[in-house]
């Protein structure tokens, strides 16, 4: 499974995915936490499963992936919920923490976590 994070901070997510058996991708635009958490990756030995760039997500083309995360701000959900609309697959699956997509009921709710699949 291919899993993207959209602000990978200091890459605690990707890591967990990759220690799961995934193939995950952070995408982090701070400079800082974009190497932190690269180093970290490569200390763990996890390079072959774990990805990071340093790249603004609305500049990524996430259709290649199967689920995406993300810790947004209420602000950006609007316009994210547009851009996945448009580049997932109607199958893939997107974990927010925190925050609501304005327009979709979640298919799962976990404490803060919301579950989407676009397709319902
Ligand atoms: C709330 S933190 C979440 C970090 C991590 N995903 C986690 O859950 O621990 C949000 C991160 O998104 C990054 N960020 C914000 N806008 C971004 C953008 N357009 N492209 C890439 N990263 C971004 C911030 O620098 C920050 O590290």
């Amino acid at each position: 499974m291919r899993v993207a994070d959209l602000g990978s901070g200091d890459g605690r997510i990707v890591i967990a995915l990759a220690m799961a058996g995934a193939n995950a991708v952070g995408f982090e635009n701070n400079p800082v936490l974009f190497v932190w958490s690269w180093i970290k990756i490569r200390r763990l030995g996890l390079n072959q499963r774990a990805k990071i760039y340093w790249r603004s997500f609305w500049r990524q083309d996430l259709s290649p992936f199967d689920a995406v995360v993300v810790f947004g701000m209420s602000h950006i959900m609007l316009r994210l919920q547009r851009k996945l609309n448009k580049e997932l697959r109607p199958d893939a699956l997107i974990i927010s923490n925190v925050f609501k997509f304005p327009n979709w009921q979640p298919v799962g709710e976990v404490g803060m976590i919301k579950i989407y699949r676009i397709g319902g």
